[in-house]
């Protein structure tokens, strides 16, 4: 189990981290899904653990937020206007949309909606193991890669819950 472990850590490398730009301020948020009354639902989650100072040599100064351990993390290439169909997320897992785009929806309730655009705010927390489940669609023309990081031993980075409802706007971090 342990040789199969990584730990997820976003660096947010930057030049301009000044005296105005205090590293406590600033937390990750990121779109969720997850399971409520036995249905999927969107959440926008905002960590509790702030970016800090990294003193790790080759990023040193730079901020760093250190989300989980994971296992089994998988690079994932999805070709273009492929449709995933209706799941349930396999694990609680962080998935991070490096190219493409995903269009998640609701098969109880078609109100809901959430977009995710491959990049630096491409992030999501896929966790309603249970439940209804959610479909997701690829609707681009070009290829849409991922990382999945299933959480080591299903836990999920805490958090406090910002919106029932997709992050909008600036996805990453306030
Ligand atoms: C969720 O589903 C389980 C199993 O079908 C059922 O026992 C439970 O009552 C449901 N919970 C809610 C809140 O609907
Ligand atoms: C965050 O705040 C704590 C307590 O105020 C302080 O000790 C720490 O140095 C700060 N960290 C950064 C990266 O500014
Ligand atoms: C990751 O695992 C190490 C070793 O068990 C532990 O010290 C650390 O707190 C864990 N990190 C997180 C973010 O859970």
């Amino acid at each position: 189990m342990l040789s199969n472990v990584f730990l997820f850590s976003l660096f947010v490398l930057t030049g301009n981290v000044g005296a105005q730009a205090d590293a406590n301020t600033t937390f990750l948020t990121a779109t969720a899904i997850v399971t409520k009354n036995n249905n999927s639902a969107f959440e926008c989650w905002q960590l509790t653990e702030p970016f800090r100072r990294s003193a790790v040599p080759g990023v040193s100064g730079t901020q760093v937020v250190t989300l989980s351990n994971n296992s089994n993390l998988a690079y994932v290439i999805l070709p273009p206007r492929f449709d995933g169909g209706i799941h349930n997320a396999p694990a609680p897992q962080l998935v991070h949309f490096l190219s493409g785009a995903a269009h998640l929806t609701l098969p109880h309730d078609s109100s809901m909606d959430a977009w995710v655009l491959g990049g630096v705010g491409g992030l999501l927390f896929a966790v309603d193991t249970a439940g209804t489940g959610h479909i997701t669609r690829y609707p681009t023309d070009q290829e849409t890669v991922t990382i999945t990081a299933p959480f080591e031993g299903g836990k999920i980075p805490e958090h406090t819950i910002l919106a029932n409802g997709p992050c909008m706007g600036k996805q990453t971090f306030f």
